[in-house]
């Protein structure tokens, strides 16, 4: 499936394969984008900041009502439909990636939203389980379609959270909310710096053409995420319950070194990531505002070495990726850091626009020369959020 699509081609091909399936044309449409994040990572469940950004890949569901309160949902991409009914017996079943979906019918319903019965297709460019957001996307434009559905829209704050619960209770996925507010709240041109306690967001301006967001995926998924993610979380709880504090957002690096001595060495260590990785981010996002790309750069750096050896998220993929930038910082890169729950999935990497070409081209072939596997590398902007698309 080709990548190089606008919304409105997405939509109209997704319109085109429904009528195919369905026998009759979709009526309504909606799109949420994956997202990137620049930097703030395994920050959100420490109630503390993440930075990222909506990508110019998302995922498209076009729908119509039906008669009764079944619902039917294929994926253009996936082969085994998802059928169920839509009422407050839903609960997780098969096929596996439909719990999203089932999951945000379930949280609309429990906020009152009913979207009746309903036929939809999904196509969507965001690659799975490349640490982009797929399933966020999947869930807001899923809890879009809802609202039209329903004739009535959520509070986005609300509907981000009915994405959270979705991964939560349906897919299993004890995740943070920084994948559906971006997704749901993304503007163009602008990354959101997200305060993960308060919930307040706070809109940094990235639409300078002189500078480009690269993203490269490594292609390779190690398999271990789901637990490793689990317990990463739990070592970060213990590490705030020995501090007595509610979360690693409350700690100074000071209060950590005073510490020291009480934690466990590995707690120790995932502490000082979330510390040390809360104030770069806080920093980045004024390093970013005031267009000081070369600082930016240096902060994605010290981000990745910090998730590489305190909190060992990366994989050697990821670090060819962003070792592979460093001989050109200076030559068109300011920084580069592995994006997302880590274990495989993307990079980021902030480049000056013109080297776009220059750059791709050498990720691509010096990853494949010494991996053996191509990656996937391409630039975007920060895209909008979630929405309804008229369709007709
Ligand atoms: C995944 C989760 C997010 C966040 C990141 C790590 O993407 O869904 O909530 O925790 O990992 O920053």
């Amino acid at each position: 499936m080709s990548d190089a699509v606008t919304v409105e081609e997405q939509v109209e091909r997704a319109g085109q394969a429904f009528t195919r399936r369905f026998g009759r044309p979709a009526r309504l449409a909606s799109v949420a984008p994956g997202r990137v994040n620049l930097i703030g990572e395994h920050t959100d469940y420490n109630d503390g900041f993440v930075l990222p950004m909506a990508i110019e890949r998302q995922t498209v569901l076009v729908a119509d009502r039906r008669a009764d309160t079944h619902a039917t949902v294929v994926s253009a991409s996936q082969d085994m439909p998802a059928s169920f009914q839509v009422d407050k017996t839903l609960a997780p079943g098969e096929p596996k990636w439909a719990n999203y979906v089932r999951g945000v019918v379930a949280g609309s319903l429990n906020h009152g939203l009913n979207p009746g019965g309903f036929d939809a297709l999904i196509d969507s460019t965001v690659p799975l389980g490349g640490g982009l957001s797929s399933s966020a996307a999947l869930e807001m434009a899923t809890a879009t379609l809802i609202e039209a559905l329903a004739g009535r829209t959520l509070e986005p704050v609300v509907k981000a959270m009915v994405g959270v619960f979705a991964e939560h209770t349906f897919a299993g996925v004890p995740c943070g909310i920084m994948d559906q507010f971006i997704s749901a709240m993304g503007r163009p041109g602008q990354a959101m710096l997200l305060d993960c306690r308060t919930r307040q967001m706070r809109m940094v301006p990235l639409g300078d053409a002189s500078v480009a967001i690269l993203i490269a995926n490594t292609n390779v998924r190690h398999e271990l995420t789901g637990g490793e993610y689990a317990q990463r979380r739990r070592q970060c709880e213990a590490a705030a319950g020995a501090l007595g504090i509610k979360a690693l957002r409350d700690a100074t690096l000071g209060e950590l070194e005073a510490a020291r001595t009480r934690l466990d060495e590995v707690v120790y260590r995932r502490a000082r990531h979330v510390i040390g990785e809360n104030a770069r981010t806080v920093q980045a996002a004024d390093d970013l505002a005031a267009g000081r790309w070369a600082r930016v750069g240096e902060l994605m750096y010290a981000s990745h070495q910090s998730l590489k050896e305190d909190y060992e998220v990366s994989c050697a993929e990821l670090d060819v990726l962003v070792d592979l930038t460093r001989p050109l910082v200076g030559k068109g890169v300011y920084g580069a850091r592995m994006t997302g729950g880590g274990f495989g999935g993307c990079t980021v990497t902030l480049v000056q626009a013109e080297a776009v070409p220059e750059v791709t081209a050498h990720l691509e072939r010096e990853y494949q020369a010494r991996t053996g596997i191509a990656a996937t590398v391409f630039s975007t902007r920060p895209a909008a959020g979630a929405r309804g698309i008229p369709v007709g």
